[in-house]
């Protein structure tokens, strides 16, 4: 089950970004990819040690940390930092891969992906192709967003970005560690957590919305890990 975050990015932060990234210098995308990956991987990524990259990175986590849908939406833990990544008919396409299941932050804390996160930060309109492919059991789920868009799905599935034929396709990328582990657990408490808030839009606070939100908040205590 994949989830759209819609303007995750407001047009100014977008805007912020872009000149950030305009500025900043990039290196082959093959150095982060592990050994299977490295085959079908070619695209360019943003160099982290620059000093832009710090500053993108606040912006991004800002906008993470703000946003109610993506934190009930992932019930995040821990985050690894994002990375930036560009696609064009230079350095077209990533194919079919699975992304490593556990990551070593810099600060030397291990991140389970559970989770993964594409933040589009170029439009439709800017390239042809670069779709993101997402093949969940026997479907193939296809996706082009708008900028300041994300888009948020199992991290154990397999997927790919297909050739740039024109223009140019950026893009950042993270993995999230959830509180909740079991992508069935944590859908559940989802799809609960969204009918209680249909419920208090529509009705109110009531008895029913009361005892509903007790239920969730038993649930996430008996399934978090933390
Ligand atoms: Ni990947």
């Amino acid at each position: 089950m994949y989830q759209v975050l819609p303007q995750l990015l407001d047009k100014q932060s977008l805007k912020q970004l872009d000149l950030l990234i305009q500025k900043s210098s990039w290196e082959s995308g093959r150095g982060s990819a592990g050994d299977q990956a490295i085959l079908v991987k070619n695209n360019l990524q943003l160099q982290k040690s620059q000093a832009s990259f710090q500053l993108i990175h606040e912006i991004l986590l800002e906008a993470l940390q703000a946003s109610e849908a993506f934190l009930s939406l992932t019930l995040a833990h821990k985050i690894y930092p994002p990375t930036i990544n560009r696609y064009s008919p230079e350095h077209p396409e990533y194919g079919a891969h699975y992304d490593n299941s556990v990551r070593l932050r810099s600060d030397g804390q291990r991140v389970r992906a559970d989770l993964s996160c594409t933040v589009f930060l170029s439009d439709p309109s800017e390239y042809e192709g670069g779709e993101l492919i997402i093949h969940e059991q026997s479907a193939r789920h296809t996706i082009r967003l708008e900028a300041g868009s994300a888009l948020i799905y199992p991290a154990d599935c397999l997927h790919q970005v297909t050739a740039v034929t024109k223009g140019v396709r950026t893009a950042a990328f993270f993995w999230i560690q959830s509180m909740v582990r079991q992508h069935s657990q944590r859908n559940l408490l989802i799809q609960l957590d969204q009918n209680i808030q249909d419920l208090r839009n529509t009705l109110g606070n009531t008895q029913q919305t009361l005892g509903l939100t007790g239920v969730y908040h038993q649930l996430l205590r008996q399934w978090a890990e933390i």
